[in-house]
């Protein structure tokens, strides 16, 4: 007799779509007339729920691939009491490209993406125009992309990505433009003594 393994029921704070196939809409998301923001692979989460609690009148998601590290970033939300932060265990293109509202997005940050840094596989990098373009379409106008590397070269890579794309205006980004908490790789690389570069670019 096959056994049938059982569903995994989801974490308190954990968001599954009844539907992995269809748009969401902004209101399964983000309540009216907050802003949403998407922290894309998150990681274990210390940037989500940092952001998460100095801005309770804005809602935020991360998404994130590995089941360990959504556990985690749940537990904590819970732990610190966040009713505005979520997670979606699900892969970062496919929700950019497929899930996600268009024309929805107030800041979609990518912080410190695996740099995959051989020849060969540079064909996995997020940053590539199909995702750019997805990025631009659920960003709402005005809305930003955030991007932070310590890789020298994909940093590189996304510059002209988005030169060649063409259609973002890039900011300024001071250290002390706005409150941006450390994510726990940024800490990692920096406490090795490498250094982030940023890209920050508005619809
Ligand atoms: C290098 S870590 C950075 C985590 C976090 N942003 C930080 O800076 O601390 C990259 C994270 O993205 C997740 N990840 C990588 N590729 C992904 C993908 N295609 N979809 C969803 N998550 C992904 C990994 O599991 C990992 O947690």
């Amino acid at each position: 007799m096959e056994m049938q393994r059982p569903a995994r029921l989801p974490e308190a704070h954990e968001f599954t779509p009844d539907d992995y196939f269809r748009r969401l809409a902004k209101s399964e998301l983000a309540r009216a007339g907050r802003p949403l923001e998407i922290d894309l692979g998150c990681g274990d989460g210390r940037f989500l729920w940092e952001m998460a609690a100095h801005h309770p009148e804005r809602d935020f998601l991360g998404v994130e691939r590995l089941l360990g590290r959504v556990r985690k970033v749940c537990k904590k939300i819970g732990k610190l009491g966040l009713t505005n932060a979520r997670v979606l265990r699900l892969e970062s293109r496919y929700t950019v490209e497929w899930l996600l509202p268009r024309e929805s997005v107030s800041r979609l940050h990518l912080l410190c993406p695996d740099p995959w840094p051989k020849l060969k596989h540079h064909r996995r990098r997020l940053i590539q125009e199909e995702f750019l373009q997805a990025v631009w379409d659920l960003l709402e106008p005005g809305g930003e992309f955030l991007f932070k590397t310590d890789h020298p070269e994909y940093f590189k890579w996304a510059e002209n990505k988005v030169t060649a794309f063409g259609k973002f205006a890039r900011l300024d980004w001071p250290e002390d433009a706005f409150f941006y908490p450390k994510t726990d790789f940024q800490l990692l690389w920096e406490s090795q003594g490498k250094v982030l570069q940023g890209l920050r670019l508005r619809k």
